[in-house]
């Protein structure tokens, strides 16, 4: 599969932050027993994906701006373009030993995102889009799900958990979706779940209080993946964080249902 020079640079650079963040995730299992715990290895490990991604992608495309979670703003000459990346999305299942993590690549133009690389390096699962030109896991091109019947559904979503989001909101969101669909889930990446989505996989997501990074890639993917995504309340989506999308009528009826629980 040829894809553009741009997609190029950013799966070269998810490759390459990906082979430090998979050794790393080897040694975890020895750091569980050491007395310091694995915590800050991985914060280590996710400071260092991130350089090298900063690294690689302001080398090839001199100038853009660079948002990184671990990093903070990097402005850039070039005003109307901003990568937005998450060096290690999951990083609670990274640091208890679960093989699902990504890295998480965007690319913004004038307020659009135009292109998205979600890559875990764990199984190699590689998903990337480009505006126009669809979205591909793999090199198989990707597809939103077409059920259309929220009780056929299967929906990801996330959970509030200590220290972090608004568990009563989150309960009341539970109570109104679970005796709908055919079933929950919550795998703990908020990329590899947007990919999931535009894979076919999950009908539908839905998450609140998100940070760009989390979602920049997935915008594009669940897009070209010809589905829909927004805001719950009809915000923009990229500053609220708070999502949810799917094919255009799960999409709608998800949100028809959260909304009213804001
Ligand atoms: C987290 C994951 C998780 C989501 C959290 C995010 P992190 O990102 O995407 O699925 O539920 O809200 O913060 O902290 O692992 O990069
Ligand atoms: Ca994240
Ligand atoms: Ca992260």
């Amino acid at each position: 599969m040829i894809h553009s020079a741009l997609i190029n640079v950013m799966v070269k650079a998810a490759r390459r932050a990906g082979r430090s963040l998979k050794r790393d995730f080897g040694e975890i299992e020895n750091l569980q027993v050491s007395l310091k715990g694995p915590a800050n290895f991985v914060s280590r490990a996710d400071k260092r994906a991130e350089e090298m991604l900063y690294e690689d992608l302001s080398k090839a495309r001199p100038g853009y701006g660079f948002l990184g979670e671990e990093g903070g703003v990097r402005e850039g000459a070039d005003k109307s373009h901003r990568w937005i990346v998450d060096p290690l999305d999951g990083t609670t299942n990274f640091l208890h030993g679960i093989p699902h993590f990504a890295i998480s690549i965007g690319l913004e133009r004038e307020g659009t995102m135009i292109a998205g690389v979600i890559y875990n390096p764990a199984n190699e699962e590689l998903y990337i889009a480009e505006r126009g030109k669809g979205a591909f896991l793999n090199d198989t091109r990707l597809r939103v799900a077409n059920r259309r019947e929220l009780h056929d559904c299967v929906i990801g979503c996330g959970l509030p958990h200590i220290g972090r989001g608004d568990f009563a909101q989150n309960q009341r969101e539970m109570a109104a979706l679970q005796p709908k669909v055919a079933g929950l889930r919550r795998f703990g990446t908020a990329s590899l779940d947007l990919g999931a989505v535009a894979a076919g996989r999950f009908d539908g997501f839905w998450e609140r209080n998100l940070s760009p990074w989390d979602i920049a890639a997935g915008i594009v993917m669940i897009r070209e993946a010809g589905g829909t995504v927004g805001d719950i309340n009809g915000g923009d989506v990229l500053k609220t964080g708070d999502i949810v999308c799917g094919n255009e009528t799960i999409h709608a009826e998800l949100a028809r249902i959260l909304k009213p629980l804001s």
